[in-house]
């Protein structure tokens, strides 16, 4: 069996715009533009990058539900993930073929407050996909949802409650257990900590890789916080306005990041004592240009620190850096 769990070749997603009288498709927006990545069984990558640079797209990209829910997207690309029934391109397959697939592949999402049915007791909707996905008894799925609830750090008696009685950390410890239910290899986790109050996304974090090293998950972990991705991820990849800038090992990214986008993202996460705040913090100038309307060559050029004329021609392709990273900057 290969070491890839996931390889994403060349993605290209196109939201469409609709106008004119008769609602045909005036434009096109460019929310992820030749982005590569692959992933090895038992790691994290976190995908970082500001708001509407395209993290989303591509988390909905990979458990391919876009098609189904937005008429017109334009999808381009290979999403190869290496299934226990051998390799298959995500991409390219109907609803019903990526059905036997859903098992495998898993998604956790911001808000644990809207993507939780209040009307559902905690147990029921842990035990929903095993319903679907599984041809378990009455009796094994009741055991299997007990001890879920267990690994998550959940009481047993819990699962007769419904989710209004339980705070925002507990909330997501449920579509935690929810996602693990079928034992999906692959987890899709699309800003999981986002909604919460800081100590507890520190303990949702630890449970997350708690979790992976007793049951060899995978992860995609999606965020905005370069400090959040940073405790998690074994592979950092920096996103900006639908193409990937940065990526490598956590360490070299966080510690010596080597795109000036990535490194005024690292020089924002503030210092825990205020007075120790590094004294070379950067600002992003200005606001992240709209993907309708992409600058031309690298898309960072209208905000950054070290720009040069010739970033107005070239898309600057990743290239290996000193410190081991990829990053798509010739002038660093
Ligand atoms: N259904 C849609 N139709 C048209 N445009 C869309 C649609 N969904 C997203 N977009 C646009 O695509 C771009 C990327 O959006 P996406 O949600 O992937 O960003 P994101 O990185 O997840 O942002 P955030 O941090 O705010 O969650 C944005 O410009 C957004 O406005
Ligand atoms: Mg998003």
């Amino acid at each position: 069996m290969s070491d890839l769990l996931l390889e994403v070749k060349n993605l290209k997603i196109g939201y469409p715009v609709w106008g004119g009288v008769l609602r045909h498709k005036v434009a096109e927006v460019r929310a992820v533009d030749g982005v590569s990545f692959c992933l090895p069984r038992g790691q994290t990558l976190g995908l970082v990058g500001e708001s509407g640079c395209g993290k989303t797209t591509i988390a909905k990209a990979v458990v391919n539900i876009l098609k189904a829910t937005v008429p017109g997207v334009h999808q381009e690309g290979q999403i190869l993930f290496h299934s226990e029934k051998g390799v298959v391109d995500l991409l390219s397959l109907s609803r019903s073929a990526m059905r036997p697939l859903r098992s495998e592949i898993q998604m956790i999402f911001q808000d644990p407050f809207s993507s939780l049915n209040p009307r559902m007791t905690v147990g029921h909707m842990i035990e929903g996909p095993l319903r679907i996905h599984t041809q378990m008894t009455k009796k094994e799925r009741v055991q299997r949802v007990h001890w879920l609830l267990d690994r998550v750090g959940l009481q047993v008696d819990h699962a007769g409650r419904y989710p209004h009685e339980f705070s925002g950390g507990q909330r997501q410890r449920i579509g935690i257990a929810r996602a693990l239910a079928v034992s999906p290899k692959l987890i899709i986790a699309d800003e999981p900590v986002s909604a919460l109050d800081v100590s507890v996304q520190a303990q949702v974090i630890n449970l997350l890789q708690d979790l992976q090293d007793e049951l060899g998950l995978t992860y995609l972990f999606v965020a905005h916080d370069l400090s959040v991705v940073y405790h998690i991820s074994d592979t950092i990849a920096v996103m900006y306005l639908g193409n990937l800038v940065e990526m490598g090992a956590s360490e070299p990214v966080y510690r010596q990041p080597a795109h000036p986008y990535s490194r005024a993202l690292v020089s924002a996460v503030p210092h825990p004592d205020p007075s120790k705040q590094r004294p070379d913090r950067q600002r992003l100038k200005g606001e992240i240009p709209t993907p309708l309307n992409k600058p031309s060559g690298c898309p960072f050029r209208t905000r950054c620190p070290i720009v040069q004329p010739q970033c107005a021609d070239m898309l600057p392709p990743l290239e290996e850096k000193e410190t081991g990273q990829l990053a798509a900057c010739p002038y660093t």
